[in-house]
């Protein structure tokens, strides 16, 4: 696996065309078996891994996220990643930087509403990794599915050249959406965290079998509140506008956040 830390120097690799999963580190399943995907489907496979600071809002965990560098590295060579690009943040960001990319709409609601500038950060720094490694394909988690449909959206409209690729969401055994924050889980808080995933594919079953959407949500609400999480939010959406529905379409997508203790957990499954 070859490092670089410079644009320059991964300008000179010169592994345009690449398979390319960009990362914030602090590696999972969920990470790997993109990279798995990228390295099956791509002669050349690249990964960055880079703490992003301006898709984090002030008194976010930007300082405190997991950075664990050296683990990365091996498990990004064993799922057959052959160059990461880790710049550090002056890199991306140099003295002056100021152009911002905004995907108006897509970014307002939910993630967007609770976390105000966070996809203008994201399209961002993905649009600057897309120009300096050039990948032909991209891969992104569906557990960030707002995301997916961000970057979408800014590809098609800027007309890039790059594939993307969505994958499943990875869970544990029992039904926790993977994520580097699961760490901050407290064990009692950890305990009660699989109950998301219960409670929305209950919502969703519900729905399916003709329940009026509204008491669907606020009964899993209920019972997420209940069991202690403080919800930001759990919404029958449009698939492609993520607009609130009111009936089960075909692919509608049941998106979710909630706080438990202090760490922030988001999931989403197709209805
Ligand atoms: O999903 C992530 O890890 C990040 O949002 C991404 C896409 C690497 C941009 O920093």
């Amino acid at each position: 696996l070859k490092v670089v830390r410079s644009v320059a120097e991964l300008r000179a690799l010169g592994i345009a065309g690449c398979g390319f999963v960009p990362t914030m580190g602090a590696f999972h399943e969920g990470h790997l078996s993109l990279m798995r995907a990228s390295a099956a489907e791509n002669d050349v496979s690249a990964i960055s891994i880079f703490v992003n600071p301006t898709q984090f809002g002030r008194g976010e965990d930007f300082e405190r996220y997991p950075r664990q560098e050296e683990r990365d590295l091996s498990m990004a060579a064993d799922a057959g990643v052959q160059v990461a690009f880790v710049p550090p943040v002056e890199e991306l960001y140099p003295a002056g930087d100021a152009t911002r990319v905004e995907v108006p709409g897509l970014s307002e609601p939910w993630e967007g509403a609770h976390r105000p500038g966070h996809f203008t950060g994201v399209a961002t720094v993905v649009n600057k990794l897309f120009n300096i490694v050039q990948p032909k394909a991209a891969y992104f988690g569906l557990k960030d599915y707002q995301q997916c449909m961000v970057i979408e959206r800014m590809v098609t409209d800027l007309h890039m050249p790059v594939n993307l690729k969505f994958k499943e969401t990875v869970r544990e055994d029992d039904g926790l959406a993977m994520s580097s924050r699961n760490v901050y889980l407290l064990p009692e808080d950890r305990r009660i965290a699989p109950l998301l995933y219960e409670a929305m594919q209950s919502a969703a079953r519900a729905a399916r079998s003709g329940r009026p959407v509204a008491e669907a949500l606020s009964s899993a609400i209920a019972s997420l509140t209940g069991a202690g999480f403080e919800m930001d939010y759990l919404a029958l959406v449009d698939p492609l506008s993520l607009q609130p529905i009111h009936d089960v379409v075909q692919d509608a997508r049941l998106l979710a956040a909630a706080r438990l203790g202090g760490t922030r957990l988001i999931d989403n499954l197709a209805v």
